[in-house]
């Protein structure tokens, strides 16, 4: 199967997690669009979803799936995101689109986090990915000076607005040996929004596309 049978694969696995008669959180990317589409195929059985994600809310529209706001959600049983990288405890490197604010509210607030990603996500340490840092724009400078004295080179994402207004400093070699540490002290400096590390509230469950057509189902190790 290649990568994109394999997005479809584990997108229709997630439907499975699905709670019936509620709303589901819904976060953003190519393997979400393809849970989206999924989610179409039952959206009489849900109340709706939350998005994570301008481009997430507009495809979930368009199916006819009502958004709702979140502030306006008492309960959220599940929510279904991708990731950039995973790890088997089940932490992730996130926002490769740029949604990673909005998605860490949405985990924070659901009781199940439900990753779905193909195979070539899952990897042994976090961190060749480079990781999406989210920035107030004055602080622009100040926060890459910082990036820089803790061992890694920020690079500005070019023409990119966050759907908050926010710019995204994409930083590469940091070390992320103890993601929850780094992600509590990246989020620590003056003018740092977020950042895309995943492991103070990491998934509660994978579901892996695997190249012959099977789907890994993990909890944290
Ligand atoms: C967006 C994200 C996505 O979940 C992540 O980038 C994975 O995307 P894709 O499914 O397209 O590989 O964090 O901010």
């Amino acid at each position: 199967m290649n990568q994109n049978q394999l997005k479809e694969l584990v997108a229709r696995e997630a439907l499975k997690h699905v709670v019936e008669d509620k709303v589901v959180g819904v976060g953003s990317g190519s393997t979400v669009n393809c849970f989206i589409d999924a989610l179409a195929t039952i959206k009489g059985r849900i109340e709706g979803a939350v998005a994570a994600s301008e481009a997430s809310a507009e495809r979930l529209k368009k199916h006819g799936i009502r958004v709702f706001d979140l502030n306006s959600v008492d309960e959220l049983p599940v929510y279904i995101d991708g990731a950039d990288e995973i790890t088997e405890h089940l932490h992730m490197i996130k926002g490769g689109g740029g949604a990673l604010t909005r998605e860490k509210i949405i985990a924070a607030v659901a009781r199940k986090f439900v990753c779905i990603c193909d195979a070539s996500k899952l990897v042994p340490v976090l961190g060749e990915f480079p990781l999406p840092v989210e920035v107030i724009p004055m602080a622009r400078g100040h926060v890459g000076r910082e990036l820089a004295r803790m061992g890694g080179y920020p690079e500005l994402r070019q023409n990119f607005k966050t759907d908050n207004g926010n710019l995204i400093l994409d930083c590469h070699g940091l070390t992320l040996l103890d993601p929850a540490k780094t992600e509590a002290e990246l989020n620590n400096i003056a003018g740092v929004v977020t950042n895309g590390i995943f492991a103070r509230r990491p998934a509660d469950l994978l579901l892996l596309g695997k190249a012959d057509g099977s789907v890994a189902v993990m909890t944290e190790k």
